[in-house]
């Protein structure tokens, strides 16, 4: 199967150009132990460095490629996913990072992502809040306009912008096919964690594109000033904008339901309650697969508590977001003394 069955349906969206840094599509595995649950493995999106992220990039570094830009300038966390994977993939086309980093707590995962895009020469600034980090971004692209006479071009925190959720409009034609081809019946609730919110946008709008009857479980792991249903019915309207100019068929009439769970995010990002904790362990013995307490340790614990609960209704999908592979081959551990510098 392809990569993109979205544009084979809508041939019109070929404009889109893409990257290539997807490995093909990801499985659709049961989870062991549970009846009626399946996992959607986009942990193994790209066998180097993988997760939810690299279908945003395929879209987001083929445009600035495009463009004939050079450099990216991004927003994070200090150990984003999307940074590392940004700085990683975009080494491979021959495009820079610069990001703008908010320190944040201390967890596994932190130092493998700071290790690998520190190892692929993204620059990396931090910042103490959301206006410092605007301010910063404006004097990098100015400086860099005075020294080599071009700006960055500037990809929202997460790669959430109509483009990157595009990467998701297509995931979901993707499920669409594999549920046709047998993999699992068509999912009646689709559990995924909710943060800069491309990942949910993308799959509300392609979901009901592909005719899947699906509800979404948006588990939220960041405060309200990142991630609500308003800014969220935002980026789904800007995205649709974006499908009917390039082909109005490609424009669903509607979105699928997206039921957002504040109740796992606990006592703050990337902090993991014993019930997180549990759930996480649970998984990785379940499955073998990695997570993260961030993001998909969260989602997994709202599945698990779902359906301990009994509260399951039907075949559930849970969408796997963590890089399965931690530090790339060849990316060395992070020195002690730098991590120290970007946590609180
Ligand atoms: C591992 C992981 N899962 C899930 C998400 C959430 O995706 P989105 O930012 O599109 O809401 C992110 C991104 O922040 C992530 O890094």
């Amino acid at each position: 199967m392809r990569s993109y069955p979205l544009f084979d349906v809508f041939p019109r969206l070929g404009v889109f150009p893409r990257a290539g840094l997807l490995d093909g599509i990801t499985a659709v595995q049961p989870m062991p132990g549970a009846d009626d649950i399946w996992i959607k493995r986009d942990d193994l999106s790209a066998s180097d460095f993988g997760g939810n992220k690299v279908r945003k990039l395929d879209l987001l570094l083929a445009q600035a490629r495009a463009r004939g830009r050079k450099d990216v300038l991004t927003f994070g966390y200090s150990g984003s996913n999307f940074v590392a994977a940004t700085a990683w993939h975009g080494r491979k086309l021959g495009l820079a990072t610069q990001a703008v980093l908010l320190p944040q707590a201390d967890a596994p995962y932190v130092a493998d992502n700071l290790a690998t895009g520190l190892h692929a020469g993204a620059q990396l600034h931090l910042a103490r809040g959301n206006a410092a980090a605007v301010a910063r971004a404006i004097a990098l692209s100015t400086a860099k306009l005075l020294r080599h006479g071009r700006v960055p071009l500037w990809i929202p925190p997460g790669g959430s912008s109509p483009l990157g959720a595009l990467g998701f409009v297509n995931a979901a034609f993707e499920l669409r096919a594999q549920v046709e081809s047998g993999a699992m019946p068509a999912p009646a609730r689709l559990y995924v964690a909710f943060s800069s919110m491309g990942t949910v946008a993308g799959l509300a709008i392609g979901l009901a594109l592909a005719g899947l009857n699906t509800r979404i479980e948006a588990v939220q792991v960041v405060g309200d000033d990142f991630a609500s249903a308003a800014k969220l019915d935002r980026l789904i309207r800007r995205t649709r904008q974006l499908l009917r100019r390039a082909d109005p068929a490609a424009c669903p009439g509607r979105v699928a339901e997206v039921r957002i769970r504040t109740e796992f995010f606990g006592r703050g990002y990337a902090l993991a309650s014993p019930a997180v904790k549990a759930a996480m362990s649970r998984f990785g013995s379940a499955t073998g697969a990695r997570s993260d307490s961030a993001y998909s340790g969260k989602a997994i614990a709202a599945l698990y508590a779902d359906h301990d609960a009994g509260a399951l209704r039907g075949p559930t999908l849970y969408w796997h977001t963590f890089n399965a592979h931690g530090r790339p081959a060849g990316v060395g551990p992070l020195p002690a003394q730098v991590l120290a510098s970007y946590v609180l």
